[in-house]
């Protein structure tokens, strides 16, 4: 019942899919009304990004409770409704856990304002006493992700931590109520049915004693670094060995790890055979369109989990972090890239997420100051714009400004040239990146049936790779050079551009072989 180890996951950005109600954000009636669409795309099954109640002050990554769902998506029965739908069109469901932190409006979190310093109800989170005369210093010098300080000052003098922001105080996970609660939360949803779980912060959590200082405390803004103190410490291995014994009691489950550490070692650590199934391979994402990069950031994602037996997982784009086409450049070159290299990905051994809005080759979109909402850009002071401009809702057809996404006023302004992105624009053009995505899904499918889980590498002319998936015909080759380059053997079945007249594989194009 390993049904995603060839698996193509789609992220739902649920506030960013599609409105059912023309309130501008998008819910999970919104999603059941598209599944025939994810259906003829091809896709497995679903990561649906946190839909809970929630103030939205990180747009539901901010959880005032776990299991319920936010009026603005829905409802419970909303939920059972389109996890029965999808099902039906053969389209396994995701959720997102959120265990670092909760909001600042869960009961718990105003139930520890509530009460004095040392009482049970602060001990579910960190808070400590300050520094300095009065203690009006942080307890240490760690900085938020989003900016600015990891602590905030409480009325009667404590500092509680919160890694992201204010209105995200960090769980304590050496409490047992904080456990016996995240238990909870995994099996009532896989009682409502889901199929598994995408666990947000995954390398967080786990705290080092005595929360030491950062000797970087002025690193950037949403990265860090595998020495910094507020992540990845071996702790945190035991909350996955949990939430894995949970899920094995439920067959057929899975769990994916949001797991941003770079060390091939630490990273390969989350997925050992009694923790997460699959950790997101971040390193990929962050290469430039270069061959030789390419194919080190692969060989080095193949080896890290081929130690413990698990399988790679692939990712080009998420919620976090630029758009592809943007970030390989933008405009004609940009796209070209990215659908080069969603070629590259697909033609992998493992499992391959995408995120709503790759399909169609979307750039980020350039948003106007009043409209950024990402709570980076408050955060930052105004230096950092933060992650709006990825999260832009889908164009689904016609003209702005809801582009059939809503008919109301989108949460996000979407640009006016996005008419010609549109899923009704696409859907019929045999040239489009939506048509492009819709073939290569259909022939990864036809042939992982077959494929290992190895990668045989070619010989290729310089800025270029090749290579076959083990046990598969298809080899894929990336032309990441500045000239044409002629292809390896074989009848092109896909292309991820036009070849040149001369039948060679252009400059930011990929083509698979068989
Ligand atoms: C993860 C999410 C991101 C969120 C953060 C805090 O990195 O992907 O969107 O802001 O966690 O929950």
């Amino acid at each position: 019942m390993r049904w995603w180890r060839d698996a193509v996951f789609y992220q739902v950005y649920v506030r960013s899919f599609s409105d059912s109600d023309g309130d501008g954000v998008g819910d999970l009636e919104g999603i059941r009304s598209r599944l025939g669409y994810l259906e003829l795309l091809g896709v497995d099954a679903l990561w649906l990004t946190p839909f809970y109640r929630s103030p939205m002050t990180d747009h539901g990554y901010d959880v005032a409770d776990p299991r319920d769902v936010d009026p603005v998506f829905g409802d419970l029965a909303a939920f059972d409704a389109l996890v029965e739908d999808a099902h039906r069109h053969g389209i396994r469901v995701t959720v997102d856990l959120v265990p670092n932190h909760s909001s600042s409006e869960h009961e718990w979190f105003r139930a520890a304002l509530e009460s004095p310093a040392g009482s049970p109800e602060r001990a579910r989170y960190h808070f400590k006493p300050g520094r300095g005369p009065d203690g009006a210093e942080p307890p240490n010098n760690w900085r938020s992700v989003f900016g600015g300080p990891a602590w905030t000052r409480v009325p009667d003098g404590e500092w509680y931590l919160h890694l992201f922001a204010a209105e995200q105080p960090d769980l304590n996970w050496t409490n047992p109520e904080v456990w016996a609660d995240l238990e909870k939360t995994l099996r009532f949803w896989c009682d409502r049915g889901v199929d598994g779980f995408r666990i947000d912060v995954a390398h967080g959590m786990s705290k080092p004693d005595g929360l030491p200082d950062h000797t970087e405390p002025d690193a950037a803004l949403l990265a860090h670094s595998d020495d910094d103190p507020r992540f990845d410490h071996e702790g945190v291995h035991d909350v996955h060995r949990m939430i894995r014994a949970v899920l094995d009691h439920y067959p057929g489950r899975m769990a994916v790890g949001e797991v941003w550490v770079s060390d091939a070692d630490r990273f390969a650590r989350y997925v050992r055979p009694d923790e997460l199934h699959l950790g997101f391979n971040f390193r990929l994402l962050q290469t430039a369109f270069d061959a030789a990069e390419v194919r080190e950031a692969i060989e080095h994602s193949m080896e890290a989990v081929a130690g413990v037996g698990a399988h790679p997982t692939w990712t080009l784009s998420n919620h976090d972090v630029s758009r592809p086409v943007s970030r390989y450049g933008g405009g004609a070159p940009g796209l070209a890239r990215a659908r080069a290299m969603a070629l590259v990905v697909l033609a992998l051994p493992g499992v391959v997420y995408l995120y709503n809005g790759e399909e169609l080759g979307l750039p980020d979109a350039e948003l106007p100051e009043w409209a950024l909402q990402d709570p980076v850009w408050e955060r930052s002071g105004r230096t950092e714009r933060g992650r709006d401009a990825c999260r832009v809702p889908v164009p689904w057809e016609g003209d702005g400004p809801g582009f059939g996404f809503t008919t109301g006023e989108p949460w996000l302004p979407m640009p006016d040239d996005w008419s010609a992105l549109t899923v009704a624009t696409q859907i019929e053009d045999t040239t489009s990146t939506l048509s492009f995505f819709r073939r290569a899904l259909e022939l990864r499918a036809e042939h992982a049936v077959s494929a290992g889980s190895g990668v045989e590498w070619y010989g290729a002319p310089p800025g270029c790779l090749a290579f076959r998936r083990s046990g598969s015909t298809l080899v894929c080759a990336l032309n990441t050079s500045d000239a044409p380059v002629p292809l390896p053997p074989g009848d092109v079945v896909l292309t991820s551009g036009p070849l040149e007249d001369d039948g060679r594989l252009p400059p930011n194009t990929a083509a698979w072989l068989t």
